[in-house]
């Protein structure tokens, strides 16, 4: 089946937050997509509601049957049921990781610009957060290693990362991953792996994704592997997500930290969930075959229209990281707002001022309309 991802879907008025929460802007921030889900989810979710009860759900053995086979066609790897912790989102796992390792006075690190809530979430908690920038060296944004044996300390305990990175769109290489995971066991750390974006590799050959669940067996027992399904098949609403934890104690803990804090799983996301790791698999390429075109038409406009701005080239994501500090202004994102109605992702909001980031999962039309908004107020 052919998906026509050009088909424009008005979202204005449907209560998301990406059109409603500033409705007079044209907006291309919040990382979800105006595309509407794969078909097989969209069928799964009709079957569930046609039943009528929508009563304290479980995850069924159906859904950890896709999650296994997922697991092992996309991976190679197999995970043990009791490893999987269902949960109603992924960044409640960041929280609950910060809060579970690090008492008072001790530390979560991670490194910037990266997605807002890593350097929020040791707020809920009495952790203190240490960061280290990305440096760029030959064109591609890498760890400052050197940077950051400097940086931790013995309070020290856990270590975010974002696997694909988002804002930068990186795709770590094997080799990075293992040496973050060998920096982790230098400073007794645990490795927090969020890799929400780990199917939404723009060049698989190119830039293949290395999972922490790729890791040795040595190196794997200190990790806590995030996954979901829901920025690939746009989901994101359902509120789903799981985590591989290898560790008995290190899952009892980040499980204690739950509390009363967590709701109960939305019933309808364990549905959509499974219907994308069992059945999504085709529309998932199409999707990137799209948002490679959208990709490179956008890299192609900030190139020849916007010269003032310097794009980070993407392996991953629908999500480009622009360096907007060269048009001399303080903040470019609400110099965008004011000047051309735009909706924009601030770049102080993910550590690094100065820079933006602009969501391209939309039709090709709606996104050069975007831009030719930013062409016509650029300095
Ligand atoms: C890296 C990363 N982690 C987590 C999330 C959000 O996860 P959830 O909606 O499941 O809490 C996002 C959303 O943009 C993200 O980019």
């Amino acid at each position: 089946m052919i998906h026509d991802f050009d088909v424009p879907i008005v979202r204005k008025g449907t209560g998301c937050i990406k059109f409603d929460r500033r409705p007079e802007l044209d907006p291309f921030w919040v990382a979800d997509m105006d595309f509407a889900s794969a078909p097989a989810i969209i069928e799964a979710l009709h079957a569930r509601v046609n039943h009528g009860v929508f009563g304290y759900a479980q995850a069924q053995e159906g859904l950890n049957e896709a999650i296994d086979l997922y697991l092992s066609r996309q991976r190679g790897v197999t995970v043990p049921g009791e490893q999987v912790v269902h949960l109603g989102g992924l960044v409640p796992a960041l929280s609950l990781a910060g809060r579970a390792f690090c008492k008072d006075g001790e530390a979560l690190m991670t490194c910037t610009p990266v997605y807002p809530p890593f350097i929020g979430v040791h707020h809920d908690g009495p952790a203190k957060l240490i960061t280290v920038d990305h440096v760029e060296t030959d064109g591609r944004w890498v760890f400052d290693w050197a940077a950051m044996e400097a940086a931790v300390t013995p309070e020290t305990k856990v270590f975010l990362l974002c696997n694909p990175q988002n804002p930068l769109g990186r795709v770590f290489t094997r080799e990075e991953v293992e040496t973050l995971a060998r920096f982790c066991v230098k400073h007794d750390l645990i490795l927090v792996s969020d890799e929400i974006h780990c199917d939404l590799v723009l060049d698989a050959e190119k830039t293949p994704h290395f999972s922490a669940l790729e890791l040795s067996e040595e190196l794997r027992q200190r990790t806590i592997t995030l996954l979901s399904p829901s920025k690939t098949w746009n989901i994101a609403g359902l509120g789903y997500a799981f985590a591989v934890i290898p560790d008995d104690t290190i899952r009892r803990k980040f499980t204690a930290q739950r509390g009363h804090t967590l709701s109960e799983i939305n019933a309808l996301s364990y549905y959509a969930a499974e219907a994308a790791y069992r059945d999504g698999e085709e529309w998932r390429q199409q999707l990137l075959e799209y948002l490679r075109g959208n990709r490179a038409a956008l890299d192609a406009f900030v190139s020849e229209r916007l010269p003032s701005l310097k794009i980070v080239p993407g392996e991953a994501t629908y999500l480009a990281w622009i360096d907007a500090r060269g048009m001399g202004v303080e903040n470019p994102a609400q110099y965008f707002e004011k000047k051309a109605g735009l909706f924009l992702s601030d770049g102080a909001f993910f550590g690094w001022p100065g820079w933006i980031r602009f969501n391209f999962g939309c039709t090709r039309a709606r996104m050069l309309e975007g831009l030719e908004k930013m062409a016509a107020v650029m300095v």
